[in-house]
């Protein structure tokens, strides 16, 4: 697999005509950008039509374009800027719920008996105890049809019933609609969630979820496109059952093991560097995906959980140290990169002390539901720690007023260290992460072994740093990643070809904290 994805928070990256939101045109204005970094394809999360309680994840309309994001025309556009610069376009699809502004959701709740009508799971009382993921019931009373619906997320996004074979076909034509735009892929958001278990009493992986998903992907015009499912499973003949090539479903699916080695939940940090854990965990990977011949989906940021690099990395000492170590560790491995935006420059998290700062519904709620019973400092402590807003604050490309995003104050706050971390200063700095990246990049990019070799850890439980190989015939790699102390190691030293700390070829001197390095041969 030779994509190099970079995903893009449309509202967050860059914001064309001056109304302080990121937009279709901000993005092909960096396309350039992207170029030179290196990546080949654009995951660009949800610009449709929404009234944006949860930015875009709740759906209005899946074949038109947010107006503040563009137009369908801009999307074309897009489409085709893309392509002629060889890159590929990853859309995401939301297919476990819509908005309740969607016109079936509309019709849905007028009666019990119109054509939408079993389109969303309708009852008279709820019949489990299930929770929104947004703090709450996930069973909602309307009024108007005098009965409850379920929605995993908020309450603005009522989950679709797909047992109706109504729903399906409207699925299948919505994917066909990209597909015809020119879309290279899809990103499926919750794709577990789309079959719930109700006999089992969880929400995902229904009896009937292998059967959907071939619905979307494993028809004629659907194989050859590039899909990615967001799928929380840790279960190997699961993921076989999702993965494998004769399947048609699913390419590969993101896997989340590592992401929350980072934290102890989503709103408290982990007690010690987990950086241990996290090389143990991407070992049992790489082997798993080899031995089942399936495709790993290598990653570290997204835009549900705060940057990797102040959960795992030390932000404050060794930010660019630590953000270029952890690059190394993941991006040099077997499977499919996919970088978050700002993760490039070494972006980290913000700390902010009002509540007003920030604008996801998760956050909001979670602050809600508890001010009053915890204090004010600890909810913001909290808060500032787990946040999706950390990486949904608008990315810092240079250090001027609102950090070069937009001419205008943006939908939400900068990050509070844009002007120290933005793209221009990392440029400008001798330790520059984007430089960094764009090496790694080029590595993978012009070596078959970094793509297509075998994998082999170096490391032991006890050590304090990850060594591994890649090696493909006569071509082969040690990407040495030293944790946070100091470590001897000792190692079969080919030629150096990259470094986070300058260090020479005849250097044979202990790592230091956060060093990398790469031999080739
Ligand atoms: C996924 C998305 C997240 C969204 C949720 C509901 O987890 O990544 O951003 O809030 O689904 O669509
Ligand atoms: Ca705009």
């Amino acid at each position: 697999m030779d994509l190099i994805v970079y995903q893009i928070y449309p509202r967050s990256f860059c914001d064309s005509n001056g109304d302080g939101i990121g937009d279709i045109c901000g993005i092909i204005s960096k396309l350039d950008y992207l170029a030179r970094l290196g990546v080949n394809a654009v995951w660009l999360c949800p610009c449709y039509k929404s009234p944006m309680i949860d930015n875009g994840y709740d759906v209005a309309d899946y074949r038109s374009v947010a107006a503040e994001y563009g137009t369908l025309s801009d999307l074309k556009r897009l489409i085709d800027e893309l392509h002629k610069r060889d890159m590929k376009l990853i859309m995401d699809l939301v297919p476990n719920h819509t908005s309740d502004e969607h016109e079936w959701f509309k019709q849905s709740r007028k009666s019990r008996d119109n054509p939408y009508s079993d389109y969303y799971y309708w009852v008279d009382s709820p019949p489990n105890g299930w929770q929104s993921m947004f703090e709450g019931s996930a069973w909602e009373y309307d009024g108007v049809r005098g009965q409850y619906y379920l929605h995993s997320y908020a309450a603005e996004q009522p989950d679709l019933n797909w047992d109706n074979p109504r729903v399906v076909a409207e699925m299948q034509a919505v994917v066909d609609y990209g597909v015809d735009l020119g879309v290279d892929g899809f990103r499926i958001d919750v794709i577990d969630q789309i079959s719930k278990d109700f006999e089992g009493n969880r929400n995902c992986f229904g009896p009937r979820l292998h059967e959907y998903i071939n619905a979307l992907f494993g028809r004629e015009k659907t194989r050859h496109v590039f899909t990615v499912g967001e799928c929380w499973c840790d279960d190997i003949d699961e993921i076989k059952r999702h993965c494998a090539e004769s399947r048609h479903e699913l390419v590969t699916l993101f896997q989340f093991d590592h992401l929350m080695a980072g934290s102890a939940d989503k709103w408290h940090s982990a007690d010690n560097s987990p950086l241990r854990r996290i090389r143990d965990i991407l070992i049992k990977w790489q082997n798993l995906t080899a031995k089942n011949d399936l495709i790993y989906s290598i990653f570290t940021d997204n835009h549900d959980n705060n940057f990797y690099l102040s959960r795992v990395g030390d932000s404050k000492n060794y930010r660019c140290e630590s953000a270029m170590l952890i690059a190394a560790m993941f991006y040099l491995l077997k499977g499919v990169p996919f970088i978050y935006q700002g993760q490039e420059f070494g972006s980290v998290g913000s700390q902010f002390a009002d509540i007003g700062d920030f604008r996801d519904v998760e956050s909001v709620n979670y602050y809600n539901n508890r001010v009053g019973t915890v204090s004010h400092e600890r909810l913001m402590e909290q808060i500032n720690f787990g946040s999706r807003d950390n990486v949904r604050r608008p990315v810092a490309w240079n250090g001027g007023r609102y950090c070069g995003f937009s001419t205008a104050k943006p939908w939400i706050a900068p990050p509070s260290r844009a002007h120290e971390i933005n793209l221009a200063a990392d440029i400008a700095s001798d330790k520059s992460v984007f430089r960094f990246y764009c090496r790694l990049i080029n590595l993978r990019k012009s070596s078959d072994a970094i793509r297509y070799g075998d994998f082999r850890s170096l490391s032991g439980n006890g050590d304090d740093y990850f060594v591994y190989e890649r090696v493909l015939g006569a071509e082969r790699y040690t990407v040495v990643c030293n944790f946070d102390s100091v470590s001897q190691i000792e190692i079969p030293r080919g030629e150096l070809i990259l470094s986070n700390y300058n260090r020479s070829q005849s250097d044979k001197s202990d790592f230091r904290p956060y060093e990398t390095a790469v031999y080739r041969g």
